[in-house]
């Protein structure tokens, strides 16, 4: 029988492209930018299974497309950029990457929070610019992290990661999410709360809601407005669960005290978006996952996904909804 063919959409390790040759010829789009619409269309026509990334838009044209496409391995947990409803009309399988990536994600996210609190990043700019004078008693004073209130929006696997490790810095841990999750409650001492009765309390406003057209500008000028003055609002989750102009509001007019951003509504975020002159945000290029050895078992896992659907066993993480 002829081998399958498998596109990949970026670059990834060898020993992950290996591990595929092993079963299907494979092709890739050998960079570290997205593959182009109209190549990406073409590959599409003629795979069996694509290896795809979040910054591909896996629409309704690419899927069908796709005439032999079995199985879209996305190298995420997020799934927003592919379109699902059509996926299953077609009987097309769609896989993610949980679990893998949930410590790393949560580390990153832990790491956002307590360098917008501390200014971090303002900070160390200042001393680069020779701005740092002297040492003087309020310079650079930020928020304090241990002890305060952390309200996470979207208790997943990756918020119960966060909420670990905010025990360790005896922060009391509130959370609201689509279900109760009476698990986390009891393991990590969580306390389910409404959305608005979170924005009220939390110091630190922690979004890792996916993203659904239930959560597009979750945070707008209203949840801002609800939020206390001190209160630090992180994004780790996607770009457009916020209203940035809204964002930009409650900044601008120390609404709220200020906000770490991994993730913007366009990425990579334009370097004259207004957001960016601020300084009391934190903006990072979309790298919640990005520990190597994250990336690492994330491409493994999409691989091992088209490898079992390929071969007709059901991949590791199918995505049934
Ligand atoms: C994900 O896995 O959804 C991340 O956003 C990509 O690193």
């Amino acid at each position: 029988m002829a081998k399958p063919y498998v596109f990949i959409t970026m670059q990834i390790p060898n020993e992950i492209v290996s591990l595929l040759e092993k079963v299907a010829h494979v092709g890739m789009w050998e960079a570290d930018i997205p593959c182009p619409r109209d190549k990406l269309l073409e590959e599409a026509a003629k795979a069996d299974a694509l290896f795809t990334m979040v910054v591909d838009r896996i629409d309704e044209e690419v899927l069908r497309t796709g005439q032999n496409l079995k199985l879209v391995a996305n190298m995420a947990v997020g799934y927003d950029n592919i379109d699902l409803k059509t996926a299953k009309q077609l009987g097309i399988m769609v896989t993610n990457t949980p679990d893998v990536l949930s410590e790393a994600t949560a580390d990153l996210t832990f790491a956002l929070l307590m360098a917008t609190a501390r200014r971090l990043v303002e900070a160390s700019l200042a001393l680069y610019e020779g701005k740092w004078t002297s040492w003087s008693p309020m310079y650079m004073a930020g928020q304090d992290v241990y002890g305060k209130t952390l309200g996470i929006v979207g208790m997943g696997r990756i918020g119960e990661a966060v909420a670990r490790r905010a025990k360790g810095f005896d922060m009391e841990i509130l959370y609201h999410n689509r279900h109760r999750k009476p698990d986390a409650e009891e393991k990590l001492g969580a306390t389910y709360c409404s959305f608005e009765q979170l924005l009220q309390q939390a110091d630190f406003v922690v979004s890792l809601a996916p993203l659904t057209p239930e959560t597009r500008h979750l945070f707008g000028r209203r949840e801002f407005e609800l939020m206390k003055k001190t209160a630090i609002f992180i994004n780790a989750s996607r770009g457009p669960v916020v209203d940035e102009d809204a964002l930009y509001h409650a900044l601008k007019e120390k609404q709220i005290w200020a906000a770490g951003l991994d993730v913007f509504q366009q990425e990579p975020v334009p370097i004259d978006h207004p957001l960016l002159t601020l300084p009391n945000l934190v903006p990072l290029p979309h790298i919640g996952s990005a520990s190597i050895p994250a990336r690492m078992a994330m491409a493994r896992l999409a691989a091992e996904n088209i490898m079992l659907g390929l071969s007709g066993q059901k991949p590791k993480t199918l995505i049934d909804e």
